[in-house]
């Protein structure tokens, strides 16, 4: 029988790529992000640890790159089992009272509407395969953190959408995942631009983090993400789990 194969995007670096290479243990993995170098790298590395992966740049902002992700990932594997939609963006940085909206949508396009379009690409195989669909969310989804608006408007609906799925899906599974504070770029950009647009308390609480160490590596919720791709339950399907959780981390065996 021929392998499982999870599309995961934003794998070129981060969480999406340490959840690339955990899936790759057991499944093919397509890998989509914006940077070709970046992508082909991560594919030659997952190649070089046994893995198999194909490397489709593209932006999941367009719509048809994401189709054009489904179609390729069917030509070289022929199935489809999950989709972890990871891709995601923190800015802009910025109090309402500032708010640009074009900037706003510009966060929705990759945050929200980019699990929204690559899910619709690919849900007739999913749904073929009981598959699953991964949105990797946040705690900001639950939480108004100053000066991230936009990122907290798109996780919070990010995880709306998953319950919708959840109703309209009964072949599909789909869960929301908050991956925790975790040592990536994305935590370089707040630390980078927090200082103006962040409330300063919460400001330094995301540098006291980084400086203390206490930021996750990649590999502890990239694990998460590879167990819930592979193996969440259907009971679980509209849920927001975290990725520490004993019933998740449960998942992930020996
Ligand atoms: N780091 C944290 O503390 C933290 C906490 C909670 C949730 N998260 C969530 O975890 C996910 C991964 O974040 P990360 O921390 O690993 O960030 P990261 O290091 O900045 O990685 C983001 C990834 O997304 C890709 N990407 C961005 N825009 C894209 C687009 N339009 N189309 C395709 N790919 C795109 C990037 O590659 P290209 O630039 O090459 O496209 C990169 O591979 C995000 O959804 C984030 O919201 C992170």
């Amino acid at each position: 029988m021929s392998k499982p194969t999870v599309i995961i995007t934003g794998a070129s670096r981060g969480l999406g790529l340490a959840a690339a290479r955990f899936v790759a243990v057991r499944a093919n993995v397509a890998l989509m992000a914006r940077s070709a170098a970046e992508l082909a790298e991560a594919a030659r590395l997952i190649g070089a640890e046994g893995g198999t992966a194909v490397p489709v740049p593209g932006n999941v902002t367009k719509r048809e790159d994401c189709a054009r992700v489904v179609e390729k990932t069917l030509a070289e594997y022929g199935r489809i089992d999950a989709l972890i939609n990871n891709a995601g963006t923190i800015e802009p940085i910025a109090p309402i009272a500032a708010a640009d909206a074009a900037a706003w949508q510009k966060n929705w396009a990759v945050n929200l509407l980019g699990p929204l379009q690559l899910t619709q690409a690919a849900l007739p195989h999913l749904r073929a395969r009981r598959g699953r669909v991964i949105n990797v969310s946040s705690g900001a989804a639950e939480y108004g953190l100053p000066g991230w608006g936009a990122y907290c408007a798109a996780k919070g609906a990010l995880n709306q959408l998953t319950r919708v799925l959840a109703a309209e899906e009964p072949l599909v599974t789909a869960v929301a995942v908050r991956p925790g504070a975790v040592n990536t770029e994305m935590q370089r950009v707040i630390r980078e631009q927090g200082a103006t647009g962040m409330a300063p308390d919460v400001y330094k609480r995301f540098v006291r983090k980084y400086e203390d160490g206490q930021l996750l590596p990649p590999e502890k919720p990239g694990a998460a993400l590879a167990a819930l791709a592979l193996y969440a339950p259907p009971e679980w399907s509209g849920e927001f789990v975290a990725w520490d959780e004993e019933r998740v981390q449960a998942l992930l065996g020996d």
